[in-house]
Formats: structure tokens, sequence, C-alpha cells
């Protein structure tokens, strides 16, 4: 049986933001570096990160730098509090196979009454609704992550706009990007891509002309000192990923895929697992997800490739164990990071590190 996950998933986000990450173990001594990368510019020790996820704070961006993560991504943000939906916001899925399209056509069983065997088994859906703490609240603290990182480790602070009476989608993003500048940020993830959340900033990525048009004006407001990274969901199509990459490319840096994808979460009695209204359906991240995380990346490098202009390639989800990243590097991924893996295995970094390392390979190969 598996160690608890440090990310407690029977405790609230509120809970776990507050009196997180829960790791009694001793953090590992850092592998001595013998190659570093640029990662959007920023010399980085390894190709290891964090996506937007569980780290929650600067004591969770702590945590993980301490524990050889590398590029740490402050959890989605917004230009105002946002609370959580109500506990519980993760159930495993012991779903004993990686997911196909037609598997996510029917129900799926959502529980905390699992003990994973092994970290493959690892599947599970979470369902927060994107809580932000407020500005003033999340600026001072992203200062804070910033000075916990060592040299060739990065922070990535992850935004999303919210559609409201007295402003527009686009301008909120701006609003938010240039709250996150504020704060010392200087890489900027634009979230496009919630499953969880009800309101038109959920799933951007899916219109390649509105993602397009919101990059621009965050390009036109926030110069050219900001790299941008457009965070996406699950896409099938190459065509349709083709379309976005075209019209966004011109103002982004990179692009990290995907986020969680969409299924229909039930209890064992065949009832919503999550309460409460718009939660029937929610996002599926860990292991069950890796091959359709690694279609889409393939399809993103094939068509960042035919652009003129370089995009960096973070590869995200169903990265849950060390045998796991060399199959999203040879899918075309530049960085490869781990949410789900990482919350049950805060060593994950360390030993595909220790794994190069020791076989004599570049731990940036
Ligand atoms: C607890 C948790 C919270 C998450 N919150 C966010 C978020 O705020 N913004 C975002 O873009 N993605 C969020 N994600 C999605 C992850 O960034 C990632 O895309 C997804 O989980 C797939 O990766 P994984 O299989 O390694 O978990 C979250 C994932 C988890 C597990």
């Amino acid at each position: 049986m598996l160690p608890p996950p440090i990310y407690d998933i029977r405790k609230s986000y509120d809970e776990n933001y507050q009196f997180g990450p829960f790791f009694s173990g001793i953090p590992p001594k850092p592998i001595p570096s013998t190659q570093h990368t640029l990662f959007l510019g920023k010399t980085v020790s390894s190709r290891i990160g964090i996506p937007a996820g569980p780290l929650l704070n600067s004591r969770w961006i702590g945590f993980y730098a301490r524990m050889g993560f590398d590029i740490l991504t402050y959890k989605t943000v917004r230009s105002h509090y946002h609370p959580s939906y109500p506990n519980p916001n993760c159930l495993y899925v012991p779903y004993h196979k990686s997911f196909d399209l037609d598997d996510l056509t029917h129900p799926l069983i959502g529980t905390l009454a699992y003990n994973p065997g092994s970290l493959n088994d690892i599947t599970i859906t979470n369902s927060f609704g994107m809580p932000s703490q407020s500005p003033a609240v999340w600026m001072e603290d992203v200062q804070k992550a910033r000075e916990l990182l060592s040299p060739g480790q990065v922070l990535v602070v992850s935004i999303v706009g919210t559609q409201q009476d007295d402003t527009d989608l686009a301008s909120d993003f701006v609003r938010t990007a240039k709250l996150a500048r504020e704060a010392g940020a200087d890489l900027i993830e634009v979230n496009f891509s919630c499953p969880n959340v009800k309101g038109k900033e959920g799933q951007l990525y899916q219109n390649p002309d509105a993602s397009g048009a919101i990059l621009k004006r965050l390009r036109k407001e926030l110069g050219s000192d900001v790299s941008l990274i457009m965070k996406i969901g699950f896409i099938e199509d190459p065509v349709q990923i083709s379309a976005l990459v075209d019209q966004t490319s011109p103002f982004l840096d990179a692009i990290s895929a995907i986020n969680t994808v969409t299924g229909q979460i039930i209890n064992p009695e065949g009832h919503p697992a999550l309460p409460g209204p718009g939660r029937e359906r929610a996002g599926l991240c860990g292991g069950g997800i890796k091959p359709l995380s690694l279609r889409t990346i393939h399809s993103i490098r094939t068509a960042i490739g035919k652009q003129r202009k370089p995009i960096t390639l973070i590869g995200v989800g169903g990265f849950n164990t060390v045998e796991d990243y060399p199959e999203f590097r040879d899918a075309g991924a530049d960085f490869v990071m781990s949410a789900t893996g990482a919350m049950w295995d805060p060593f994950l970094a360390y030993h595909v590190k220790q794994r190069r390392f020791l076989q004599d390979l570049p731990e940036n190969g």
C-alpha cells in the first residue's frame, strides 16, 4: 500500500491551504546538476516541474522546491476572492486501465474508499471551481514564494480571467496578469482550460479565435518582457490543434498541455459523487489520462514545428512515475510536469534525476 498523499484529499481546499503540505519525511539532498537548460530564457536545473494545481501557496512552493522540482507553478489565481467548492474536492477513480474517449462516455465511480496499490493506479477527479484568494493575499504570497527558490528554479504564476457584470473576460485576464506582474511574476500562464467552472473562462482553448484575441491583448498590454504560457486541455483533432496554434503562437512563448479531462462522476450507489449543482461532470487526472495527454502533446509538437517562431512545449497529464518521464519527452514535450503523481510521490523529481544520474544520462535529456 502507498503512503497517503501529502495533499490530503480527505481535507478541504481551505485546510490544505492553511495546514499543508502533510509530509513527515526528510527532503532529499539535491542531486548535483551537471547540465542546465533554459526554460523561457531562465536557467533551470532540470526539465521537471509541477503544473497549476497542488501548489496552493508559498509553503507548498517552498516544499516542492526542496524536493527537487525546478519549475513550480502557483495554482491559478483570479482578480478577486473566489471560494472553493465544498469538500470533497478530490476522489479516487479506481479504473484499472487508461482512458480512451469511449470510456468517458459512461459514468465513472468516484470514491475515497480505495487504496491504490501502485502509483500507476492513481487516477483521481478534482473539482475546486478555481478558487482564489484575494489579490492582496496572493500577490504578497507570490513574492514570498519567489524568495524560497534556489538557483536553477523558477516560478510560474497561473492566472484566469472571469466574466463579470462590469468587465469583459479579456479585460479581466489583462487585469489579473498585470497583478501577477506587479507581484514579480515574469512567467505567466493563462488558463484557457478548466473543466470545473461554469463560466466562459472554462473551455476557451476550444475556440482558436477567442484564444488568439485574448493573447493578443495580453501581449500588447504586458509587453515583451513577460513570457506567456497558454494552458490547454485535451484535443483529439490535429486540425483543431493546428488552428489553435496558428491563431495563438504569434503572442505566445509556450503551451502547457493538458488540463484534466472531463467525465461524469457518480458514487457507488449511482448518484452524483460530488455535492452541489454543476459538479456532475468533473476533471480527471493522473495515470488514466496519460494516453490522451501524450496524443495531444504529439500533435502540438507537429503543429508548432510548422510555426516560424519557436514555442516551448510543456507536457502534463499522467506523469505519475519515473518511467513516464521519457514517454513525455519522446512525445515531444520540452519540459514535463506532474500534479497528481507529485501529490502521492513528492520524491518523483528526485527519483527521475537519480535514475538519470546513475545511468549517466543527461538529466536534461
Ligand atoms: C489538486 C489539483 C488542482 C488543480 N488545479 C488547477 C488549476 O488551478 N489550474 C490549472 O490550470 N490546472 C489545475 N489542475 C490541473 C493540472 O494542472 C493538470 O493539468 C492535470 O491535473 C493533469 O496532470 P496530472 O495528471 O499530473 O494531474 C489541478 C490538478 C489537481 C490534481
